[in-house]
């Protein structure tokens, strides 16, 4: 039974957003803040913020969550039409191959994969071997570099996103797409501020859909500095650790165990105060919480965290299957969890829990 939840999912992560090109993720965002904002604002890198003030100002409390997906961009075509690509973001070589994706020319969308010579013609050794990316090219059905410049007007600097539409799995509450890394996090900010729209809370709140995350939270680092938050709470895909093949050590996240905290990744340590107050306000609002220990991953929390003389910051996730390729799943009870959460939190801080928690002994 679809709603108007999962409606809004489904249309944030078919719209094509990669990196540098968050257009169409930004007029989504836009449409559905606009009404419920008191001010919005792009800074000068094209991040989206959305100001809610309580009664009285307050702290500063910065929600975000990044608008861009992982994609490509056109490097140049060969003379036979083919379509030579840079990466944009940490893909790995075995998802970019035999794909389908969307090349977005100033004309239109521009269908296309990239082929894999067939196994028929490989040796036994070729098969077992990871087919290397800067082998690889776009077919675009194109005859010639005139037939793809001239007809399909495809340009250099254009920007590729992966094809792949959104659908419910086994008729329920698991959602496969594209792009929850980190559409879902956007559908929470969208959502907690609906919200926090409709009760009360004593911040000034900034909901941020920041852009370039996946090249190194480039959007974050200009929008924290436009915001100057008291407190930072970002909001990303998960990384769920419950199928086979992953261990419960590279990430402790499982499916419909609810929302998520990190408490360790490469650009960031939480606050613990804000862990702990996180922890108490999941308690008091019947929300399960999970815990992930990672070694790797970057987030925008990181950014909010290091603006202006730092900033106590949090991370918020839901979890989250195959990130970083065509394909994702969620599972909807984790996404209405962490929107319980957001709001609760928020409407959690005021000025004397704000100071408490920027407080250094
Ligand atoms: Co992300």
């Amino acid at each position: 039974m679809s709603d108007y939840i999962e409606q809004l999912l489904e249309e944030l992560t078919n719209a094509p957003g990669p990196t540098g090109f968050e257009g169409p993720v930004r007029a989504i965002v836009r449409r559905e803040l606009a009404p419920i904002a008191d001010e919005i604002a792009t800074d000068g890198l094209g991040s989206l913020i959305a100001r809610l003030d309580g009664p009285g100002g307050g702290p500063r409390v910065m929600l975000a969550a990044h608008m861009d997906e992982l994609g490509l961009l056109v490097r140049r075509v060969t003379p036979e039409g083919f379509v030579k690509f840079q990466g944009l973001g940490g893909w790995l070589d075995q998802s970019l191959i035999n794909q389908r994706w969307t090349i977005l020319t100033s004309q239109g969308a521009v269908l296309g994969v990239t082929g894999i010579k067939t196994v028929h013609v490989m040796t036994a050794e070729a098969r077992g071997k990871v087919f290397p990316r800067d082998d690889m090219f776009i077919d675009v059905g194109a005859t010639s570099a005139e037939d793809a410049e001239q007809r399909l007007d495809i340009r250099p600097g254009d920007p590729v996103v992966p094809e792949s539409r959104f659908v419910p799995l086994a008729g329920g509450k698991l959602y496969l797409a594209k792009a929850w890394d980190d559409r879902v996090g956007i559908g929470v900010m969208i959502e907690a501020m609906r919200a926090l729209h409709t009760q009360e809370h004593k911040n000034t709140v900034f909901a941020v859909a920041t852009v370039q995350e996946e090249v190194g939270l480039r959007g974050a680092e200009t929008s924290a500095n436009y915001v100057s938050p008291d407190i930072g709470i970002n909001l990303e895909s998960g990384v769920a650790g419950d199928y086979p093949g992953i261990t419960v050590d590279e990430a402790q996240e499982k499916l419909g165990k609810g929302p998520a905290i990190f408490l360790h990744d490469i650009s960031m340590l939480p606050n613990l105060k804000l862990r702990d107050l996180c922890i108490e306000v999941a308690r008091e609002a019947g929300v399960p919480l999970q815990f992930n220990v990672l070694a790797g991953y970057g987030q925008d929390g990181a950014a909010m965290q290091r603006s202006g003389s730092g900033a106590p910051a949090i991370n918020i996730v839901v979890p989250t299957r195959y990130l970083h390729s065509h394909h994702g799943v969620i599972h909807r009870d984790d996404f209405d969890q962490a929107v319980t959460l957001v709001t609760a939190l928020v409407r959690r801080l005021d000025a004397e829990t704000v100071t408490r928690v920027r407080a250094f002994d």
